[in-house]
C-alpha cells in the first residue's frame, strides 16, 4: 500500500476506533463485536508498524506509551483545585441555603445541581486543541503531580475529545475510580499472588494512579467520571448542566444522576433520593454534592482560600459500630506475611455480626495508636471488608495495652523482617508450617490444581503428620503413605482412595494451573494463563529471561523479576524437577483425550460465560476445558462476552445476554463443540493399591 493510502487508511481506522472505544467504554452501548474490533486494531497496528512515521501521540494504539518514570515531576494548576465545605445534616444544608441567599440578596429561589461526591481521587485534565496533553493530580491544590502517562491507560477517558473545532484549552476535573466490583476482583487476584490487598477502592485507585511503570496502571480497573472545569479558553460555558452536557459531548463521561433542584426542598429530595440510590452505583459515593448552576451567580460568591462559597459537600454517614478489642491475633500468609487481626466482642453492622476486623499492618496500628482494651470504631471499608478506623480516645480507662509489633513468627518463632519499601511484616523461614500449609492449601485449591478433598482440614492433618510439605510430596504418596492416611482421625479408607485419586486426577490439569499453584509472588491465575499461553510449557517460561518475560503483554517488570527469581532458586528447581518426574502435565496443547483435540476451537481467544447448571459436566470442569481450548473464562456478562454457555435455570446473565447481542450456546452445543458427547473421557482411576 502506499503512503497516502496508507495514511487514509489509519485515520479512518483511528476514527472508526476512537467511536467504538467511546461506544464501549462511556456509552457501554457496544456496536460491533470484540473480534470485529479486534480486526480494526490489529490492521491499524500492523499499518502504524509500516509507516510509523505516521503514528500520531493520540493514535489508540498508543495509549500504553513511555518508559517507567523514577519518580513524579510536580506541575501548577492554572486554577486551583479547590475542596469542599462538608455538612453533615439536612439542618447545615439549610444554613447554607440561607448564606447564598443572604450573600445574592436575590430573595429568589437559586437554582442548584445535586451530584453524587465520588469517593476516588480527583484529577485534571488539560486538553489543547482537543488533545490530551496533561493529566494532573490534585495535590496541594496549586500544584499537582503529573500522571499523563497513567492517565491515558485509562480507555474511558479521550486521548482526543470528540469534536470537530474543539476549544484552545479545555481542562476538565472529575474523580478517578475503580467500580466496587473490579475493586473485588483486582483485591482477589493479588490476594491469589501472594500481594497486600488494598483496603478500599479509593486506596486502590490512587495506588494504581502513583505506579511508576503505565504498563502495569494499563492492567488496573480505572475509571473516571468529570464534574467540574479548570482553565477554559475558546469557549463560554455558563451552568453545571452545560458543562455536563459538553462533557456527554466531547466523550468523558459525566456522573450518572444528576439533578437540578430550585430552592432547598427541592434540593433536599434529590439529596434523600440520592442517598437511596446510592448502593446501585458502581462506584463509591460518600456524600452528594449541591452546587449553584449559573457560573455567573458562582462568580459573585467567589471562593475562600479552601473552598468555594458556592458549593458545599453533603455526607452520608458511614456505618459504623463501636465495639471492644479483645485480642489481636497475626496470621501467617503464604508468602510468610504477618497480618494483625482485631478480635472483638461480637457487635452488629450493617445486617451482619462481627466478631473479627482486618487491622491491615502493624503500621497502620502504631498511626491510629490503637490499644489492646479500646473502645474501637468500626466501619465496612468499601462496603465489604469491615475494618478498624479509629479508637474512641475518650473511653479510655489507662488499662489499654499497646500492641507489640511482632519480633518473631508467631508460629514457628523464626525471624522476621520487612522488605524494602514494604509495610508487611514477614516471616522469612519458608519451611514456618503456616507457610507450608498456606502454600499446599494454595496449591490444592479450586483455582489451582483443584485437588477435590485436599482443604484444609485434610492439609493441616497430612502436615502435622509429617507426610507432605511441598507440592511434590504428594505425588509421591505411596501405598504405605496412603495406608497411614486411611488411618488419619476423620479420614478412612475411602477418604484416602478419593485423595488418591484426585491427586492422580490433577496431573493432567493445564499447566497454567500448576503454575498459579506455585505460588509465585505476584503471578495469579490471569498471569499464570496469560503465561501458559505464551511460553506453551514451564520448561520454555522457566528458561525465560526477565527480558524475554517482560515482552509477553500484561506482563510487568515487578512478575518477571519475581518469575525469573523463584526459577533460579535451587530448591524450586528441584521441586520442578520432581513434580515433572511425577508426571505432572508441564506442557499446554490439546489433550488426546478431546474429541475436538487438534482442530481450531470456536473458542480459542475468546471470552466464555458459563450460567446456570449443566448435567453433563461441572462448572469447574466446563471452565477448565474452555480455558485449555484457549478461552477466557469470565464471571459476567458484558459486551466484551462472546459467548455464554446457558445450563438450566440460567438467571439474568442470560438475559442480559441477550440484551447485547452475545452468542447464546445451550449445553448440547457446548458438548459437541468440545466434542465430548462422541468422546466422553474416562473418570481417572487410582493407580496405587491400598
Ligand atoms: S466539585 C471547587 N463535585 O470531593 C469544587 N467534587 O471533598 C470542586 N468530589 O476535591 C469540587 N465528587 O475530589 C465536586 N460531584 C463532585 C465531586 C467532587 C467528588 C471530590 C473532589 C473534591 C472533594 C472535596
Amino acid at each position: 500500500m502506499d503512503r497516502d493510502t496508507a495514511a487514509k487508511r489509519m485515520a479512518d481506522l483511528r476514527q472508526r476506533i476512537r467511536r467504538h472505544d467511546y461506544l464501549y467504554y462511556v456509552e457501554a452501548a457496544p456496536e460491533i463485536s470484540d473480534s470485529a474490533y479486534d480486526r480494526l486494531f490489529r490492521e491499524l497496528r500492523d499499518l502504524e508498524a509500516a509507516f510509523p512515521e505516521l503514528v500520531p501521540e493520540d493514535s489508540p494504539t498508543r495509549r500504553v506509551a513511555g518508559q517507567p518514570l523514577s519518580g513524579f515531576v510536580s506541575r501548577p494548576h492554572r486554577v486551583p483545585m479547590l475542596s469542599l465545605d462538608n455538612t453533615y445534616s439536612e439542618a447545615e444544608l439549610r444554613e447554607f441555603d440561607a448564606r447564598v441567599d443572604r450573600w445574592l440578596g436575590a430573595g429568589i429561589p437559586v437554582e442548584y445541581v445535586v451530584e453524587p461526591k465520588i469517593d476516588g481521587v480527583s484529577l485534571s485534565l488539560r486538553y489543547e486543541d482537543g488533545r490530551l496533553v496533561q493529566a494532573l493530580t490534585r495535590g496541594n491544590g496549586r500544584e499537582g503531580d503529573v500522571v499523563t502517562a497513567n492517565v491515558r491507560t485509562i480507555r474511558s477517558i479521550p486521548l482526543r475529545l470528540r469534536c470537530a473545532a474543539p476549544p484552545a484549552v479545555f481542562e476538565a476535573r472529575g474523580e478517578v475510580f475503580m467500580s466496587r466490583e473490579e475493586f473485588a476482583r483486582l483485591n482477589q487476584a493479588r490476594e491469589e499472588a501472594g500481594e497486600t490487598p488494598f483496603a478500599n477502592p479509593r486506596n486502590a485507585t490512587a495506588g494504581s494512579l502513583k505506579l511508576l511503570d503505565p504498563r502495569e496502571v494499563a492492567g488496573r480497573p480505572l475509571d473516571a467520571v468529570f464534574y467540574g472545569h479548570g482553565e477554559i479558553v475558546g469557549l463560554t460555558v455558563e451552568r453545571q448542566t452545560d458543562l455536563l452536557q459538553l462533557f456527554r459531548e466531547y466523550g468523558l463521561k459525566s456522573p450518572e444522576f444528576t439533578q437540578t433542584a430550585t430552592g432547598i426542598e427541592e434540593v433536599l429530595a434529590a439529596v434523600r433520593r440520592l442517598a437511596e440510590l446510592r448502593s446501585g452505583f458502581a462506584y463509591e459515593i460518600d456524600g452528594a454534592v449541591v452546587k449553584i448552576n449559573e457560573f455567573e451567580l458562582r462568580e459573585r460568591l467567589g471562593a475562600t482560600a479552601r473552598a468555594p462559597r458556592w458549593a458545599i459537600a453533603y455526607k452520608y454517614a458511614a456505618e459504623k459500630a463501636r465495639t471492644r478489642l479483645r485480642d489481636i491475633t497475626v496470621q501467617v500468609g503464604r508468602t510468610g506475611a504477618l497480618t494483625p487481626v482485631a478480635e472483638l466482642e461480637p457487635v452488629g453492622l450493617a445486617g451482619s455480626t462481627i466478631s473479627r476486623a482486618t487491622l491491615h499492618n502493624f503500621d497502620e496500628i502504631e498511626r491510629k495508636d490503637i490499644r489492646l482494651g479500646d473502645l474501637v470504631e468500626i466501619e465496612k471499608a468499601g462496603e465489604v471488608i469491615p475494618a478498624v478506623v479509629s479508637v474512641v480516645l475518650e473511653a479510655r480507662t489507662g488499662h489499654e495495652r499497646p500492641v507489640q509489633r511482632p519480633v518473631s513468627c508467631p508460629v514457628c518463632r523464626g525471624p522476621v523482617r520487612r522488605g524494602r519499601d514494604e509495610v508487611v511484616i514477614r516471616c522469612v523461614n519458608p519451611e514456618c508450617p503456616a507457610q507450608v500449609r498456606e502454600r499446599l492449601r494454595h496449591f490444592a485449591a479450586r483455582g489451582a490444581m483443584d485437588i477435590e478433598t485436599l482443604g484444609e482440614a485434610v492439609v493441616n492433618l497430612l502436615v502435622d503428620e509429617g507426610l507432605v510439605a511441598t507440592p511434590a510430596d504428594l505425588y509421591e504418596l505411596g501405598p504405605r503413605e496412603f495406608n497411614r492416611i486411611a488411618n488419619l482421625p476423620g479420614l478412612g479408607f475411602k477418604s484416602a482412595q478419593n485423595l488418591q485419586a484426585a491427586i492422580e486426577k490433577s496431573k493432567q490439569n493445564p499447566p497454567w494451573r500448576l503454575l498459579f499453584g506455585l505460588g509465585i509472588r505476584h503471578v495469579g491465575a490471569k498471569a499464570a494463563q496469560i503465561l501458559m499461553q505464551h511460553f506453551g510449557s514451564i520448561d520454555v517460561l522457566m528458561n525465560a529471561s526477565e527480558e524475554e518475560l517482560t515482552q509477553v503483554p500484561e506482563i510487568g517488570p515487578i512478575m518477571a523479576e519475581s518469575i525469573a527469581a523463584f526459577f533460579r532458586n535451587d530448591a524450586n528447581r528441584r521441586q520442578i524437577e520432581r513434580l515433572r518426574r511425577a508426571g505432572v502435565r508441564f506442557e499446554t496443547g490439546p489433550r488426546t483425550s478431546s474429541g475436538a483435540a487438534g482442530q481450531a476451537s470456536l473458542f480459542m481467544g475468546k471470552t466464555v460465560v458459563l450460567t446456570g447448571t449443566l448435567a453433563g459436566m461441572t462448572r469447574d470442569a466446563a471452565k477448565q476445558k474452555l480455558v485449555e481450548l484457549g478461552a477466557n473464562v469470565t464471571g459476567s456478562v458484558s459486551a466484551k462476552t462472546d459467548f455464554l454457555i446457558a445450563g438450566d435455570s440460567p438467571g439474568s446473565k442470560l438475559q442480559k445476554a441477550r440484551a447485547l447481542g452475545v452468542t447464546i450456546l445451550s449445553e448440547a452445543d457446548f458438548l459437541r463443540e468440545i466434542g465430548r458427547d462422541r468422546d466422553v473421557a474416562a473418570p481417572p482411576q487410582p493407580v496405587l493399591g491400598l
